[in-house]
């Protein structure tokens, strides 16, 4: 079969993946003078641009495959392993899209409200397992073993955990790829708050093949207009993720690709002084919450999170308005996780 087929591009892997056009579109249609089969108008001239009082446009896939290089060398990954998102909202969609459609998910409770979400968004059942608040959030095991069944497709947990701030600690992260494995489930550990944690530790995704880690600039560098986000995970759970990804999100915008990858170089030496800031900010909460009667948390290991639990059987939604209304500070209510 000629290599310009259509059915020539997918693998076994792409067979039930929707949208094989996009997929041949992106190899084959170049703009070169002979494609008849563009979908749209020429890209506006750089001048007309200009004249428009538009930005002068960067050539689309340049920065994409830059940053991808990037992104998998300072993680340690070979550049096959990264898939480019929109955020880490988008990451996470388009791994539960891909890899949990119609099937099962286990997500860790309590948890960001979007992931146990998403489970539905994709036509798949939930169930969650819990992290338990007398060991400072750890996974429960009998909780996770209950709620990872055959039928198991994706285990979800956050890292650093969103609310809690606590680390996703190296045995859970084994007991998390044990139930994957039994299960022939991936495991996706959110990232987004990782780089947080001090010291800072590798991604997940390194650690077996079955881990899906999601990431972005957003949280922890500031750069939430950007919208760079990334999935790392093993060479065919990105082909599934980036087939199934041309459905909601064929092309990302290059000018926010090539901020993030001028950006990439100084993100270490930024990230060491936030965690400096949040470290000291972490430190008052702590003061607070150790001479308040009535609260007490897991001191969170890094970050901007951190879950204070009421011991006197106030009501989380109730306090949080009136922290609001009489002191003018603002907490998320619990019950959002
Ligand atoms: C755990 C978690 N994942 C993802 C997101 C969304 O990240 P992004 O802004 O990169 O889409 C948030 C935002 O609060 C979050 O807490």
């Amino acid at each position: 079969m000629p290599t310009d087929e259509p059915g020539a591009l997918g693998g076994p892997d792409f067979l039930d993946a929707p949208f094989p056009y996009m997929r041949w579109a992106k190899a084959h249609l170049d703009g070169g003078p002979g494609n008849l089969g563009m979908s749209g108008v020429r890209p506006l001239a750089p001048e007309v641009r200009r004249e428009l009082g538009l930005a002068v446009p960067l050539e689309v896939g340049a920065p994409e495959a830059g940053l991808k290089s990037a992104l998998a060398e300072r993680a340690g990954l070979d550049p096959e392993r990264v898939f480019l998102a929109a955020g880490t909202s988008h990451a996470n969609f388009a791994v539960f899209l891909a890899l949990a459609r119609g099937g099962h998910v286990a997500c860790e409770r309590p948890a960001y409200e979007a992931l146990p979400a998403l489970a539905g968004a994709v036509g798949a059942r939930l169930d969650t397992f819990a992290r338990d608040p007398e060991r400072g959030w750890r996974i429960d095991p009998s909780s996770l073993a209950a709620s990872v069944t055959p039928e198991t497709d994706l285990v979800v947990v956050t890292d650093l955990h969103n609310p809690s701030g606590r680390r996703l600690e190296a045995e859970d992260l084994d007991l998390l790829v044990n139930a994957a494995e039994e299960a022939d489930a991936t495991v996706l550990v959110d990232e987004v708050y990782a780089g947080f944690d001090v010291p800072p530790r590798p991604t997940a995704a390194l650690r077996h093949p079955r881990i899906v880690a999601t990431n972005s600039l957003t949280k922890v560098h500031g750069l939430s207009d950007l919208r760079a986000g990334w999935v790392f995970a093993s060479p065919d759970r990105i082909a599934a993720i980036d087939a199934w990804n041309n459905l909601v999100h064929p092309v990302l915008p290059p000018g926010p690709l090539a901020d993030a990858l001028a950006y990439l170089p100084h993100a270490e030496e930024r990230l060491a002084a936030l965690r400096g800031v949040f470290e000291a900010r972490r430190a008052q909460v702590e003061a607070w919450v150790q001479r308040t009667p009535g609260v007490r948390w897991s001191t969170p290991h890094g970050g901007i999170t951190g879950l204070v639990e009421l011991t006197d059987g106030r009501d989380g939604d109730t306090v949080c308005r009136r922290a609001f209304e009489q002191h003018g500070v603002r907490g998320v209510p619990g019950s959002f996780f």
